[in-house]
């Protein structure tokens, strides 16, 4: 993996719940020579989203969570959603950040679209429930801004647990954080493009 810098961008209302815990264990696995960085979105938290694509351009936000946030999606090959699973789909600081994605997309001269075309997005959540299929929607929210982007799609780890810590006792979850970030992450396309459910 040379050259390769994970961005991991924490998305639960608490800090080191489960799906932190599990996206550390997959994290350890990484060669030493790929970068890290990680950010917590609600120690960091960005603005309530405004959208103005339609009127004015959006203005590239230098200095606070909203640069700093910035700067390290543009500086990551690989950007990690590590988000617990909240009614379904990703926790509400993972979704303000991808709607900043709108914003950053709008942005002249940072050339956000070009940037993150051909990098890759990847998942880590945990869920209370032990029927991992009711996760769909945040797969689909991730597979969909991943294909939408033109970014290549890695999946996302799934770990069950409720209270903190839980997911050291999901086995199979422990497994496949090994090699997870092994995985082949192959460029994501709409079902309508490939004929083929995501
Ligand atoms: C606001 C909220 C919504 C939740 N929604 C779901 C859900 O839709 N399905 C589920 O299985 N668990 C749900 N849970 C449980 C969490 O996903 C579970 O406790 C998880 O381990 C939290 O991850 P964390 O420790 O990384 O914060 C919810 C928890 C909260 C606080």
């Amino acid at each position: 993996m040379p050259n390769r810098r994970f961005l991991f961008l924490l998305g639960s209302s608490r800090s080191e719940g489960n799906s932190e815990l599990l996206a550390r264990r997959a994290a350890e696995q990484l060669p030493a020579e790929v970068e890290q960085e990680w950010i917590s979105l609600t120690e960091h938290p960005l603005p309530e989203f405004a959208d103005l694509r339609h009127d004015t351009d959006h203005v590239r936000p230098t200095g606070g969570d909203a640069g700093l946030l910035l700067d390290a999606t543009l500086a990551a090959t690989d950007l990690v959603i590590v988000s617990p699973l909240y009614w379904y789909s990703v926790s509400a600081p993972t979704k303000r950040y991808l709607d900043h994605w709108s914003g950053w997309l709008r942005t002249p001269d940072i050339g956000f679209r070009d940037t993150m075309a051909g990098r890759t997005l990847w998942g880590v959540t945990a869920l209370a429930h032990e029927e991992f299929e009711v996760a769909d929607p945040l797969y689909g929210t991730l597979h969909h801004t991943a294909a939408y982007m033109r970014m290549r799609f890695g999946g996302v780890l799934l770990g069950n647990g409720s209270k903190p810590g839980d997911v050291l006792a999901d086995t199979a979850a422990l497994a496949q954080a090994k090699t997870f970030f092994a995985r082949e992450a192959p460029v994501a396309r709409f079902p309508y493009e490939t004929g083929e459910p995501a």
